[in-house]
């Protein structure tokens, strides 16, 4: 332990899930990106973590013990274990202490939504309170860059939910601001109205993913559309930071679901194949773009890992979008569960003391 540190103390963070316009897909090295990213915040799908620590005699390994809703999980407590353990190197106080990691969500565990990236992005912003306690100071800059980079180890898009708002993650050409390594906010300025995007996640089925994402991203590396899908997504990534600023919601429709879509090709197309959406799910888009040409309305959709679909649309249709949701597409999803979400301003510090 260093001579600033403290003994003993709690930091509470609670940090977003994120959904992805660009999608990362596609791995190498350790937890790098082959292509970039870019997403946007979630306001109320949160993880919320406490971070108890208590000094004891140095170890060789971290001395953990992880709570999730309140409860020991010792599926969870070995991959945190895991996941400190590996960051010794760097993190050397972490082995100082007594852990005591407390987790829980606000969405629903059986809602099929990926927790990983407000779970690793909470608990790296844990780990680096702690790591500025024992250094006693950090600027503002190094603290969510440091926390984006520990996320990122932890689960690619971890990176991304350190900020509010839109992110990007992975180098961008023409660009020297973006990294492999963290991920930063968007540095344009963003057209009004993607302050006011609204995210309604409709839960079509909240079974546990056939192909997790490692494995998916792993099939990756021999697939035979890999190059030209990174050089997509890098085209996209620069087009999607011009619309953004432009305000182009025609072109954002195109590019976002042109993504979705995309991804879910490349899994079909992998070998082995396999298939995430479920027949809810194309019917549920089916009635998207129908709802958007015949209204005239913004709607436009994404998907993630699984069968899911986000609805995205701006504030200003909100009344016209939650009729549509209640009339039309309720009775799609698995026990009428959808999740009301919206554009978010980033992790929240809780407490520390
Ligand atoms: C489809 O971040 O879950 O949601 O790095 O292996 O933890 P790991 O993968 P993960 O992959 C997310 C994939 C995605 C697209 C995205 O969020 O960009």
């Amino acid at each position: 332990m260093s001579r600033n540190s403290k003994e003993k103390g709690k930091i509470s963070w609670q940090s977003p899930s994120n959904i992805a316009l660009i999608k990362y897909w596609g791995k190498h090295g350790n937890q790098l990106p082959c292509n970039p990213s870019l997403s946007m915040s979630l306001n109320s799908s949160v993880t919320t973590t406490t971070l108890s620590y208590n000094y004891k005699a140095k170890d060789k390994n971290v001395d953990l013990e992880f709570l999730f809703d309140g409860e020991r999980t010792p599926l969870f407590e070995k991959r945190v274990d895991n996941y400190l353990n590996n960051l010794l190197k760097e993190y050397p106080f972490l082995s100082d202490y007594h852990l005591i990691i407390e987790s829980s969500n606000t969405f629903p565990h059986s809602s099929g939504i990926a927790s990983s990236a407000s779970a690793y992005s909470a608990l790296a912003l844990c780990i680096m309170s702690l790591k500025k306690i024992c250094l006693r100071d950090m600027d503002r800059k190094d603290f969510f860059q440091g926390a984006s980079d520990l996320a990122r180890l932890g689960s690619g898009s971890a990176s991304r939910s350190v900020y509010g708002g839109y992110t990007i993650w992975g180098e961008v050409e023409g660009f020297t601001n973006y990294s492999d390594e963290y991920a930063s906010p968007l540095k344009s300025t963003i057209h009004p109205v993607f302050h006011t995007f609204y995210d309604a996640i409709l839960i079509v089925s909240g079974e546990n993913k056939k192909v997790g994402s490692s494995a998916g991203h792993s099939l990756m590396e021999k697939h035979p559309y890999a190059k030209s899908r990174y050089q997509q997504a890098m085209n996209h990534t620069i087009e999607m930071i011009y619309v953004l600023e432009t305000g182009n919601l025609d072109r954002f429709i195109e590019i976002v679901e042109n993504e979705a879509l995309t991804l879910h090709g490349l899994m079909m197309s992998s070998d082995p194949g396999y298939i995430l959406i479920k027949r809810e799910t194309i019917e549920i888009i089916e009635r998207i773009r129908k709802f958007r040409q015949t209204n005239k309305i913004p709607v436009t959709f994404t998907l993630d890992a699984g069968s899911n679909v986000h609805l995205l649309y701006p504030e200003s249709y909100r009344k016209e979008v939650i009729k549509f949701i209640e009339d039309e597409l309720v009775a799609l999803c698995d026990a009428a569960q959808w999740i009301d979400d919206s554009i978010g301003r980033g992790p929240k510090l809780l407490n520390i003391q």
